[in-house]
């Protein structure tokens, strides 16, 4: 096993989406390791009908093929989102597209939705299902091709595709680098495009019979963070209607907040990471707020350590996700970020993850 303390300044000498790649073949080679722990009891969490050994996930992004669902697991993340992946392969932008942002813990990316396509990615989550490999939760993430017109139908062809092999569904509809793709978080756009996707994954299910018990695994929009209240209130109003499962925010932001130092900074494209935190959280609870907390949110932007995790947690997010964090202190982040979590949660008095959950807006 190879620490990511020794990996780093041997990954640090490529671009960073060379690192990014051998990082993924590291992985697949088992170099990164498991992690045998068990879970702090107190971080088990059950949300959208799934039972979560902790609330710490992989972002979508860092394993846009499902390649390595299983080696994240192993490390002790709570949960791994494998995508976004477009019905049909495309390359994505022209490189460089990714952006180490070292001064500021961030990542800048314009990588624009490169994918293998769908039939690959489901060559391997098939395959992962008849391994059997039933350890840990894994969410599949979808998106549209460039060129497709009609944006849900790309949703809804990616959702059928995956609905029976993933524990949950995502629809990215926020990624900044896709010209439009933003667009499909306006009101009547995401009412069209969340009624389309829910009636495909309930025709994909119903072959195997969902009255018979068969698992609909739940469906989360991921939007965020770039909102204003107005826009907030619209998606939260579609969410309620259209009884999607769950929202996740957020995506990585096309502001440039004052303050930052890299040289990198002024590339073109969506910024993650530290630099992210605080509006991720506002938007959290913004949205916590606005669904009333009947609608579980994946808090996701900027989550850096344990305590960007539990704040994140008190603004209204039932699980949170980081992909930036993974590339300044690597994957074992993970096991710090639950022990840290855990310290906080008993600190301020609560018996599981679940009680914290929107703290901030409840009077004590
Ligand atoms: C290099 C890179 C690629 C990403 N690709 C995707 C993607 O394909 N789909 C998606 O939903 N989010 C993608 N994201 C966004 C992340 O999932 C996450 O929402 C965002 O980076 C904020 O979290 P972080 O600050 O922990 O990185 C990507 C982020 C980065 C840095």
């Amino acid at each position: 096993m190879i620490s990511y303390k020794t990996a780093r300044p041997f990954l640090t000498m490529f671009s960073p989406e060379t690192a990014h790649r051998l990082a993924i073949i590291g992985l697949k080679l088992g170099l990164a390791g498991r992690n045998r722990t068990p879970d702090d009891p107190i971080l088990a969490t059950r949300v959208v009908g799934l039972d979560f050994p902790n609330p710490v996930g992989v972002a979508a992004g860092f394993d846009k093929g499902a390649e390595v669902p299983d080696a994240m697991l192993a490390l002790g993340f709570g949960f791994t989102e494998a995508g976004t992946v477009t019905p049909k392969p495309q390359p994505g932008n022209p490189k460089p597209r990714l952006f180490r942002l070292e001064e500021d813990e961030g990542v800048i990316n314009r990588l624009g939705f490169n994918s293998g396509g769908l039939e690959p990615y489901l060559a391997r989550v098939k395959a992962r299902k008849a391994r059997g490999a039933k350890k840990g939760i894994f969410g599949a993430n979808v998106g549209k091709n460039r060129d497709t017109q009609d944006g849900a139908a790309d949703y809804a062809i990616g959702i059928a595709a995956v609905a029976n092999y993933a524990d949950y569904l995502v629809c990215n509809i926020s990624s900044p680098n896709t010209p439009g793709l933003r667009s499909l978080q306006g009101r009547e756009q995401l009412k069209d495009l969340l009624t389309r996707v829910l009636a495909a994954r309930a025709k994909a299910i119903a072959p195997h019979g969902t009255e018979g018990g068969a698992k609909v695994p739940p469906l989360f929009a991921k939007v965020g963070p770039d909102l204003d209240l107005l826009a907030i209130e619209d998606i939260a109003q579609v969410a309620l209607e259209t009884k999607v499962d769950g929202l996740i925010i957020g995506n990585t932001t096309i502001d440039r907040p004052t303050g930052l130092k890299s040289p990198e900074a002024p590339e073109a494209g969506g910024l993650s990471g530290k630099p992210l935190t605080e509006k991720a959280r506002w938007c959290i609870g913004e949205m916590y707020k606005a669904v009333g907390g009947l609608i579980p949110i994946v808090g996701c932007g900027g989550i850096m350590n344990g305590t960007d995790a539990y704040r994140a947690i008190r603004a209204g997010a039932s699980l949170v996700q980081l992909y930036s964090a993974l590339v300044f202190h690597g994957p074992e982040l993970v096991v710090a970020i639950k022990r840290d979590l855990a310290a906080h949660l008993r600190a301020d008095g609560f018996k599981h993850v679940a009680d914290a959950v929107g703290a901030d807006h409840k009077k004590q």
